[in-house]
């Protein structure tokens, strides 16, 4: 499964962890490369009932059950973005991005979910947006869906009504038309494991289902099928006269084996499959990983049951999910390591965690950071992007996400400049050294706003954002000027002559 030249990489990029040894890369970023910031609307937008929008999923989570936010805030007004996006755009155009990634909001576009009823209000927002950030000499990257469902769909079962691949596809269809002139970067889907295993598996999200290891999947599943038809509706009713690019956006953390041995080099590879080759195999090879279908299959069988807990596609789905992306779009903030364990006893309820049967975990000496998830680790992006090169047929990368949170609110944000500038650093060191295609950056986030369960406790912003002023005015922080520099300079060092063509 893993050639010797992979081994004595894996085993390199181990040791570099070991050694701490950490070198900035000083060459320059290629003049065409991407730099970006990104936001999603629930975060950002507030105007939560302003101009015919509909309550979606987060605006009922946080109205009526509060104390499920840490703070028991919500996206109510957020960062004000619906009434103040020429003031974001001018502070888009001061840092001197080329690229912003933001999200529509569904219910705002199709108040009650379905398109027969397009609300024009809502729709010119995102024209308006749209066109000011044109006038502005910067690209939109438009996220289709992050998450916001009109409530109306979830009434009808959400996701997990299969009826879903359709209200996805023709909100997306609606979407392809109304902006795709002037929008040219697609992701259909933000981070859907988030949905799918935090809504249905371990339930630390919206709708807070648990099924761990079956609705979970069910849930993939569909979000996947509808995804394929939304790009193949883009294939064939939009490719030809807008000629934009779809992709969707994963989330993964780089699993990395915790020793050299062949089982614990075996086990970070099943890691790396039930986490992120779950959506990408499919994407970009046509189906479920291998080990994802016969693990599950097997241990579907021990449970006595008939069929596998992981559904099948049809043929004719095969062939729509195969090469159903134009860049791979990767949310990435953290690592582990991944040690092999005994194989889980069969048990029932299942769970994935057992389907996996893997054992992973941060080590305690990794930099800390305000949230216990996010560890530092930024030698370890070399090795996800590699590895996506590798299994991925070496797609155009989008790094789609990545970013630092605090809680303290601080302008000299010392630990996001170092945290954006290694991580950057290991990336150019993986398209320099590896030939891996990066092709863009994108930084979340501009500004701070609504961190969904942490409400306002968390900042992730380049720009603090005072949410005690009705003006929610924005500040820039040290990261902003520092990225602000990265961006005009393609290079990493404050002092520009220290750079390397
Ligand atoms: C609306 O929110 C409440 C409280 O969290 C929840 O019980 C209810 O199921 C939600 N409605 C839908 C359709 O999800
Ligand atoms: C699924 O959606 C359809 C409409 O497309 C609806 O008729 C049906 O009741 C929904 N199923 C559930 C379980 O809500
Ligand atoms: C996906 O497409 C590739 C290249 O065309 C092909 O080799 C592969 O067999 C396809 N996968 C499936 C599951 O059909
Ligand atoms: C299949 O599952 C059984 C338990 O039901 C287990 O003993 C066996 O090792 C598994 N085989 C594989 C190939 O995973
Ligand atoms: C709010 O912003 C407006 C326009 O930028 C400004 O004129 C006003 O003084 C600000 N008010 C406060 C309280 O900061």
């Amino acid at each position: 499964m893993i050639s010797i030249f992979k081994f004595f990489v894996l085993v390199a990029i181990f040791n570099k962890s070991l050694a701490d040894d950490y070198l900035l890369n000083k060459k320059r970023f290629p003049a065409d490369f991407m730099f970006g910031v990104a936001t999603s609307a629930y975060q950002i937008e507030g105007a939560w009932n302003e101009d015919g929008k509909s309550m979606s999923t987060w605006d009922n989570l946080t109205q009526t059950d509060p104390e499920t936010i840490l703070d028991g805030s919500n996206g109510n007004i957020a960062c004000d973005s619906y009434h103040k996006y020429k003031e974001d755009v001018a502070m888009l155009k001061e840092l001197g991005v080329d690229h912003y990634r933001f999200s529509l909001s569904w219910s705002r576009i199709l108040p009650n979910g379905f398109p027969d009823q397009i609300n024009q209000p809502g729709a010119n927002y995102y024209k308006n947006l749209i066109r000011e950030l044109r006038a502005n000499g910067i690209e939109p990257m438009v996220t289709i869906f992050h998450w916001d469902l009109p409530l109306a769909l979830q009434e009808l079962n959400g996701v997990l009504n299969e009826s879903f691949i359709d209200w996805y596809a023709d909100y997306a269809a609606v979407c392809f038309e109304l902006f795709g002139d002037d929008v040219k970067l697609w992701t259909t889907f933000n981070e859907p494991k988030q949905t799918c295993t935090g809504g249905y598996g371990y339930a630390y999200f919206i709708p807070y289902i648990h099924s761990e290891g079956l609705l979970e999947y069910q849930c993939a599943h569909n979000v996947l099928r509808a995804h394929a038809k939304a790009y193949r509706i883009y294939d064939e009713r939009f490719r030809a006269s807008q000629g934009g690019k779809v992709s969707i956006v994963l989330d993964a953390y780089s699993y990395l084996p915790a020793s050299d041995s062949a089982a614990d080099i075996t086990a970070a590879e099943t890691r790396m499959q039930f986490d992120l080759g779950w959506y990408a195999n499919p994407i970009f090879n046509g189906d479920y990983p291998e080990i994802m279908k016969s693990r599950i299959a097997n241990r579907s069988k021990g449970e006595g049951r008939d069929v596998s807990r992981l559904p099948e596609f049809t043929d004719e789905e095969k062939i729509a999910l195969n090469g159903s992306a134009d860049f791979f779009g990767l949310n990435v903030y953290t690592a582990a390591l991944v040690a092999a364990m005994d194989d889980p006893p069969i048990s029932n309820p299942p769970s994935k965690y057992q389907d996996m049967g893997v054992n992973d975990y941060q080590p305690s000496d990794w930099e800390t950071t305000s949230l216990d998830w996010l560890k530092v680790a930024p030698w370890t992006i070399r090795h996800l992007l590699n590895w996506i090169n590798d299994h991925y047929h070496q797609p155009d990368i989008i790094v789609t996400e990545n970013g630092v949170c605090d809680n303290t609110g601080t302008f000299q944000d010392t630990q996001r400049v170092s945290y954006i500038q290694r991580y950057l650093s290991n990336i150019r060191d993986t398209m320099e050294q590896d030939g891996v295609n990066v092709i863009g950056y994108i930084v979340w986030s501009i500004m701070d706003n609504f961190e969904w369960a942490q409400g306002y406790t968390q900042r992730f912003g380049l720009h603090h954002v005072d949410f005690d002023s009705p003006n929610r005015t924005r500040t820039p922080k040290q990261s902003a000027q520092y990225y602000k520099n990265v961006c005009e300079t393609k290079c990493l060092v404050d002092d520009d002559f220290e750079c390397i063509d």
